[in-house]
């Protein structure tokens, strides 16, 4: 395993096909860029002895630009050590993970992937109907069921690491299927993390890892609801444009029901999102698997009912406008006080509230934004309030 205390040396990679046509380990000779992300570049690549394609994941230069890469590095390593836990049909496959010798790339080699990622599902048809986005939702619940039992909290669950391929079944015919994937910023059990004390992605995050409260699987379930309520609505719950509403929304502003956006629902998705959405942990769901099973059940009514996903897009609904909810002065001042430290540093980092991109906060001292990864420091912390209005849409 590569040591990230061993002194690093800037990435060979950058975005863009740098690494196409290397050969890395020795056997995986690297083909054309799939995609990116905030941290890393992956690309397709092949085994060169057994022909079997993969995908070869490495840090982007820009990434680890700016005396980062020892913390990209370690998250990369996170992201290794989740993948060797965890073997379960809804998540990537990580197969090996190794480093090129004089301070070449570091790469994560996983299987190859085709389809697309949830979140360009959404852009391009808006929002589900309930059947698919239960089925998808089942499958993203058993994922992190499987994650959460091997000690595993992805803790950046967004449409973006969600990929959704199709696979032919035995019966005839295909069925999607979903991978989650991108545990960079996982927590683990028993491996100690060295990052900010605030982690992921704002539009995403539940209200105690927004305010750095201790996190467990919980947390995850929340974004889980995100994620549900924007696959049946094509919205997040909270859209404000600023990051500063964004965080006192999630913490202390109800959301809207689902069926405000997406007309009539099956009364058991409605509940299960909005339990999920839950501000404290404890009024949750117990766990992943408690969401799994009800998912299923509305899927399968959904199947009797014969609901089919229709072909073409569904049509778009006007969207309700929200109450503008005036909160008591006491109250707004508790929330500013839990969260302010907080969007004061973000504030001066100057990130959107509907940024996808994911954002690292150390509270008291420093402040990163992936993938910036170089730390910045920030001397005045000043808690703000303020109300944004609502945005159209988070997601790209
Ligand atoms: N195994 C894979 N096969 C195909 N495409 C992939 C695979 N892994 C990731 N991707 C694509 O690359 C993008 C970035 O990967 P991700 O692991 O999320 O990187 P980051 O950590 O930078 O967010 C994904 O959104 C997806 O489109
Ligand atoms: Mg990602």
């Amino acid at each position: 395993m590569p040591d990230p205390e061993s002194p690093p040396l800037p990435p060979a990679n950058a975005p863009g096909g740098a690494l196409t046509g290397q050969l890395l380990g020795g056997r995986y000779r690297v083909g054309a860029l799939l995609g990116a992300g905030a941290m890393g570049c992956v690309y397709r690549a092949e085994h060169v002895d057994l022909g079997r394609p993969c995908a070869v994941k490495v840090i982007r230069a820009d990434a680890a630009g700016r005396g980062g890469y020892v913390a990209a590095l370690a998250r990369f390593r996170v992201e290794a050590l989740a993948g060797a836990r965890l073997d379960h049909p809804n998540v990537l496959r990580v197969l090996d993970f190794g480093r090129e010798p004089g301070g070449g790339p570091c790469y994560l080699v996983c299987e190859h992937l085709g389809g697309r990622d949830l979140a360009d599902v959404l852009s391009a048809e808006g929002r589900l109907p309930e059947a698919r986005a239960a089925r998808i939702g089942a499958q993203i619940a058993a994922a992190l069921q499987h994650a959460h039992d091997r000690g595993v909290i992805h803790r950046d669950l967004k449409p973006a690491n969600v990929r959704i391929v199709r696979r032919s079944r035995d019966e005839g015919g295909d069925a999607e299927e979903v991978k989650l994937l991108d545990f960079g910023t996982a927590l683990i059990e028993g491996v100690p993390v060295s990052d900010g004390s605030v982690i992921g992605t704002p539009a995403y995050m539940s209200p105690e890892q927004l305010t750095a409260g201790p996190l467990d699987r919980r947390s995850d379930l929340y974004a889980l609801g995100v994620v549900l309520f924007e696959l049946v609505t094509g919205h997040v719950p909270f859209e404000q444009a600023s990051v500063t509403a964004l965080a006192l929304a999630h913490v202390q502003t109800p959301p809207p029901r689902p069926s405000a956006f997406a007309g009539p629902l099956d009364p058991e998705l409605e509940a299960v999102i909005l339990a999920c959405l839950r501000k404290l942990p404890g009024d949750r769901p117990a766990d992943a698997r408690a969401v799994r099973e009800t998912l299923e059940r509305v899927a399968h009514r959904a199947r009797i009912r014969g609901t089919r996903a229709p072909r073409e897009a569904l049509p778009s609904l006007p969207v309700p406008s929200r109450p503008r909810r005036r909160l008591p002065i006491a109250a707004l001042a508790g929330a500013a006080a839990v969260v302010g430290v907080w969007i004061a540093i973000v504030a001066e980092l100057g990130t959107s509230g509907t940024s996808p991109e994911p954002i690292e906060v150390r509270l008291g001292s420093a402040a990163r934004r992936l993938p910036d990864a170089g730390a910045t420091e920030v001397a005045r912390v000043a808690p703000e309030a303020d109300a944004g209005a609502p945005s159209e849409r988070a997601q790209p």
